[in-house]
C-alpha cells in the first residue's frame, strides 16, 4: 500500500516520518516544499503538487490547518480528479459539519472517507502515542487500524463521520477554557502576593487540579511562549470551530467566548506563533487597553 501525505506542517512531519520509519511507501506533498526535507532526505518521495501524490497512493492522510486547506489541496479540480477508488482519511481538527460535506465531496470523487483526529501534540506524535478518535463505519475502522497504530496504540472507534471531530473539539474547548481559568487564577495569586508554590501545593493534592496547569505554569511564570506545540493561533481556530458547532446546536457558549476574547488579546500582542499558554500574558497584562 502507497500512503500519500497531503500536510507535513508541525504535526504532519512526525507523523508522517513514523509511517516511513514502519516501511510504509509513502508520497508526501506541502504547499511550502522546505518543509519536505527532512522527509526526502529519509527516503520518502516528494510530490510537486497534491495531484501527483493522490494518484501514486491508494490511501490519503490529511494533516492541514482548516476545511480552507482541506478543500484547496484535496478537493481543488487538479487533484480532486485523481481521488477515484481511493480512501482519504482526514486527521486535522475540523467541525462535524465540515468534515461531511468534506465527507459527501470525497464521496462524489469516487473515493472512501474516514475522519481520524487526534489528541496529544508534537512529542506524542514523535513517539507514537496519539489518542487517535475515528470517526468511520466499523468496517472502515478494522480495515484501517493497522495503518491508524502508527500514530497511537489504540485507535477508538467514535461512531460515524462526524462524531470524532465533534469529540476532538470538545476536548480542545476544554484545553482553552482550563488554560484560561488557570492563568486567571495564577495572575490572581500574584498580584495578591501569595507564593505561586504555596498555591500549587494546596491545588495539586485536590479534585481541582488538572495536570495541564503544571505543563503551563514554568511558561506562564517565565512569560516564555517560544518553540511552541500548539500556537495560539491554532487554539483561536478550534475555539472559533467549537463555538460555532455549539451554537449551531443550542448551547449558551457565553464562557468559551470570554476565552476567545482573550486569545484574541494574545493574537494582537503577537503571540499567534507562539504556545497558547501565551493566553497567560493577556490575562496579567499590564496594559490591557489592547
Ligand atoms: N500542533 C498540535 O499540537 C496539534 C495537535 C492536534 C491536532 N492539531 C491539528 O492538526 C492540524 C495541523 O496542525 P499543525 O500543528 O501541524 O499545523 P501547522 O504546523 O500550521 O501545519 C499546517 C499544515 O497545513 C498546510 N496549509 C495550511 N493552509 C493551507 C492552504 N490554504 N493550502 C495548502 N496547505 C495549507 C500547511 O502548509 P504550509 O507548510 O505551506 O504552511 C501545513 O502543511 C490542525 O488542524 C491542528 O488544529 C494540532
Amino acid at each position: 500500500m502507497t500512503v500519500a501525505f497531503l500536510g507535513t506542517g508541525l504535526m504532519g512531519l512526525p507523523m508522517a516520518q513514523r509511517l516511513l520509519a514502519a516501511n510504509i511507501d509513502l508520497i508526501a506533498y506541502n504547499r511550502t516544499p522546505e518543509k519536505l526535507e527532512p522527509l526526502k532526505a529519509a527516503g520518502a518521495e516528494v510530490a510537486a503538487h497534491a495531484g501527483q501524490a493522490i494518484r501514486a497512493a491508494d490511501c490519503i492522510i490529511l494533516m492541514l490547518t482548516n476545511a480552507v486547506a482541506i478543500y484547496s489541496v484535496l478537493l481543488s479540480d487538479g487533484a480532486s480528479s485523481n481521488l477515484a477508488g481511493r480512501t482519504v482519511i482526514q486527521m486535522g481538527t475540523i467541525t462535524p459539519t465540515e468534515s461531511k460535506e468534506i465527507r459527501n465531496a470525497v464521496m462524489i470523487a469516487g473515493a472512501e472517507y474516514i475522519e481520524a483526529p487526534v489528541l496529544g501534540s508534537i512529542p506524542e506524535a514523535k513517539a507514537g502515542k496519539l489518542i487517535v478518535m475515528v470517526g468511520a463505519h466499523q468496517e472502515q475502522y478494522q480495515r484501517h487500524l493497522e495503518l491508524l497504530k502508527n500514530f497511537g496504540p489504540e485507535p477508538i472507534l467514535v461512531g460515524c463521520v462526524g462524531t470524532a471531530a465533534a469529540l476532538k473539539l470538545t476536548l480542545n474547548q476544554l484545553i482553552a477554557s482550563l488554560t484560561t481559568s488557570f492563568a486567571l487564577s495564577l495572575g490572581f495569586v500574584q498580584r495578591q502576593g501569595i507564593d505561586v508554590e504555596l498555591f500549587m501545593q494546596i491545588l495539586r493534592p485536590s479534585v481541582l487540579y488538572a495536570p495541564t496547569f503544571d505543563k503551563k505554569l514554568q511558561r506562564m511564570l517565565d512569560g516564555n511562549y517560544t518553540n511552541p506545540n500548539f500556537p495560539t493561533k491554532h487554539l483561536m481556530k478550534d475555539t472559533d470551530l467549537f463555538i460555532a458547532e455549539a451554537k449551531s446546536v443550542g448551547l449558551n457558549v457565553s464562557s468559551i467566548e470570554g476565552v476567545r476574547e482573550i486569545l484574541e488579546i494574545a493574537i494582537k500582542m503577537s503571540f499567534a506563533n507562539e504556545d497558547y499558554s501565551s493566553l497567560f500574558s493577556a490575562i496579567n497584562s499590564e496594559n490591557m487597553n489592547l
